[in-house]
């Protein structure tokens, strides 16, 4: 799995030009326009977590925990309705921006919360946490399924019986590559190139293949209620991104320049500065190496 050290490099590093950006409890995860790319973005985010709590029945008084909650958006949303929301994710960065904003969230691994860390739950959520659960090595010593396995089991301790969990991930799609043809070194508007870069700007990340992985894994202790497509509004919500990224805001641009440093002294973060020229996960959403899904499971 990704790391704390990983994760620290793929979100610690841009949170201050993340909130300055997207705000400060924005959404790090594909908004849900249903196709109406009319929409700003903020509603489609709003839009994502109305459709989220309506699934899993989340009202005043319900307990849920938001597994990977980033800057804190969705549990913003539980605290709205007067619910009660824990969070936990491995950036220390984005902690402490939560607790700062007054959410209740801790540094920790996710897959190993068990009913005594912090009781039931009358709800689970994991948006955009899967991703990071298998790395490249494990995948290749094939101990994906049972990565994702444990994963379900853990989250179904932690719902009674009915209780439900949404998660949405990115997958591997129809035209994924074997990974002994991804390369930095390959043409840049090669499908090997991009993906390359996807991994370099996630490291200690590999995603599931397909629905049908994630299905099959979560099935010994869910049953699917609902699932749909996110991959086109996932190519909108990150072209919406890039533009808030380039926006100017004086902070925002010193705080850029102060990785020039490190961008001049590490070649890893080299390769993830690429990502402002292109972006991997568009591009992979377009050509369809990669899909995305939403997933409403309910404890059986
Ligand atoms: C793409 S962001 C999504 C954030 C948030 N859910 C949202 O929708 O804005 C991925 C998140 O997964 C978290 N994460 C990845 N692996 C984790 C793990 N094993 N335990 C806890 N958090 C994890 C990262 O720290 C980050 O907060």
């Amino acid at each position: 799995m990704a790391t704390k050290p990983d994760l620290d490099f793929t979100y610690t590093t841009i949170d201050q030009i993340f909130r300055l950006s997207i705000g400060e409890m924005g959404d790090y995860s594909g908004a849900f326009f249903k196709g109406d790319f009319s929409m700003s973005l903020e509603k489609a985010q709003l839009r994502k977590h109305q459709f989220i709590a309506e699934s899993l029945n989340i009202h005043r008084g319900s307990k849920v925990l938001d597994m990977a909650c980033g800057w804190g958006p969705f549990l913003n949303y539980v605290r709205k309705l007067k619910a009660t929301g824990t969070g936990v994710t491995l950036s220390t960065g984005q902690a402490a921006a939560c607790k700062k904003n007054g959410l209740d969230v801790h540094v920790m691994d996710c897959r190993y919360i068990s009913p005594e860390t912090f009781g039931e739950f009358d709800a689970v959520t994991c948006i955009g946490g899967l991703e990071h659960f298998c790395s490249v090595e494990e995948y290749k010593q094939g101990k994906q399924d049972e990565i994702y396995t444990n994963f379900f089991q853990s989250v179904s301790n932690l719902l009674p019986v009915g209780g439900r969990f949404y998660m949405q991930t990115m997958v591997f799609s129809k035209n994924m590559l074997p990974l002994e043809k991804i390369s930095v070194d390959a043409g840049k508007n090669s499908d090997s190139y991009v993906l390359a870069l996807m991994i370099k700007e996630f490291p200690g990340s590999w995603l599931p293949y397909g629905d049908g992985q994630v299905i099959k894994n979560a099935s010994p202790f869910f049953k699917l209620i609902s699932k749909s497509s996110g991959r086109l509004d996932y190519i909108e919500t990150i072209k919406r991104w890039r533009r808030k990224f380039r926006q100017f805001h004086l902070k925002k641009y010193y705080y850029y320049a102060c990785l020039i440093p490190r961008f001049l002294t590490d070649k890893e973060f080299r390769h993830q500065v690429a990502v402002f020229k292109v972006s991997p996960n568009k591009v992979c959403f377009e050509r369809e190496t990669m899909d995305h899904f939403r997933f409403v499971f309910e404890k059986i």
